[in-house]
Parts: structure tokens; C-alpha cells; sequence
């Protein structure tokens, strides 16, 4: 088994967890928590999030040091362009995440604890946009990863 093997297995599960996750909250569980009160509503986000987020931080970890590995490994200069594009897109999503970390997280947290639902309610609404946007930024990064190595070959 050569490095890349390996890299590409814990590249691939980081994507994995982080991407499948991302689909399964914006697609199942959110619009079956909105049929709950605000109260209840934001308490499940709140715990959902806290163990996702911690995933996605091992997730992120995994995916940016493989595929950083693997460029190197490889040599920026003889690297096909799909995969300077991924490290563009996939650096993109990276920072989409850290500023969901920051930002609306953190604003969740606290009107969750201070039992203002409207604020929380607004978070929440920040949160999901960028997961929106991460989900769309992933399809892209999955096409290059994918189609775009087919077109180059
Ligand atoms: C820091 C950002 C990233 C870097 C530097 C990077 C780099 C790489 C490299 C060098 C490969 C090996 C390609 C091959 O063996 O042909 C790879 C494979 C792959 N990456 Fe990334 N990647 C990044 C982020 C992402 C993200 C965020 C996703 C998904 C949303 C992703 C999806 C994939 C997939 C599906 C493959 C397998 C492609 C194949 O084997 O044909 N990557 N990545």
C-alpha cells in the first residue's frame, strides 16, 4: 500500500462524515425539527450541533492535512489542475465552517441560554445559509474531484 492509498482512504472519510452529515441536517432533520416549538426546537439544534461540529472539526482536520499530503507528495507543479482547484473550493468550505464557528454558533449558544428565541431563531437561519452554501461548494469540489480529473485525462 503506497501513501496515497492511505491518504485518499482518510481523505475520502472525512468527506464523508463532513459532506453526508451536512446533506442528512439540511435535508431530514431540519425540516422535521420545525414542526417543534421554538424552545424545543433550538435545544435539538443546539446538542445536534455541538457533536457535529466536533466531528466536522476531526473531518476538516483529515481532509485538508490528506489532501495537503498528497499535493505535496506529488508536487504542486506536476499536480493536475483539478486538484489545485479542490485545494482552492475545499479551502473555501473550510472557511465557510470556521466562520459558521464563530459567528452564528456561538450567537446560537448564547439566546439559547438566555432563552431568546428570536435571536436564536436568526442564528439558526445564519447557520443553515451556510450550510446551504457549503452543500453547493461540496457538489462543486466533488465534480472536480471526479469530472475534472476525467476531462484532463
Ligand atoms: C484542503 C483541501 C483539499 C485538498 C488539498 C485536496 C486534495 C486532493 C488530492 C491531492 C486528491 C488525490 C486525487 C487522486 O488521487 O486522483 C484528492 C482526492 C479527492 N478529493 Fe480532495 N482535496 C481537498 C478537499 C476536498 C473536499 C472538501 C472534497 C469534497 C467535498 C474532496 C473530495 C475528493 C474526492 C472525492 C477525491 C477522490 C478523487 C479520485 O480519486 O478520483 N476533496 N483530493
Amino acid at each position: 500500500m503506497r501513501l496515497h492509498h492511505l491518504m485518499l482512504f482518510l481523505h475520502l472519510l472525512g468527506v464523508i462524515v463532513w459532506v453526508g452529515g451536512m446533506a442528512f441536517a439540511w435535508a431530514c432533520l431540519r425540516p422535521a425539527a420545525g414542526a417543534l416549538a421554538p424552545p424545543e426546537r433550538l435545544a435539538l439544534w443546539v446538542a445536534v450541533l455541538k457533536r457535529f461540529f466536533a466531528m466536522v472539526w476531526v473531518s476538516v482536520a483529515l481532509v485538508a492535512s490528506s489532501g495537503l499530503t498528497m499535493l505535496v507528495a506529488t508536487g504542486f507543479a506536476r499536480a493536475p489542475l483539478a486538484w489545485h482547484a479542490m485545494l482552492v473550493s475545499g479551502s473555501l468550505m473550510i472557511a465557510v465552517f470556521v466562520s459558521i464557528w464563530f459567528g452564528p454558533w456561538p450567537a446560537l449558544c448564547a439566546a439559547q441560554a438566555g432563552q431568546d428565541w428570536a435571536k436564536g431563531a436568526a442564528a439558526l437561519g445564519r447557520i443553515r445559509q451556510r450550510v446551504a452554501l457549503n452543500l453547493l461548494l461540496a457538489s462543486i469540489t466533488l465534480a472536480v474531484a471526479t469530472l475534472g480529473l476525467a476531462f484532463q485525462s
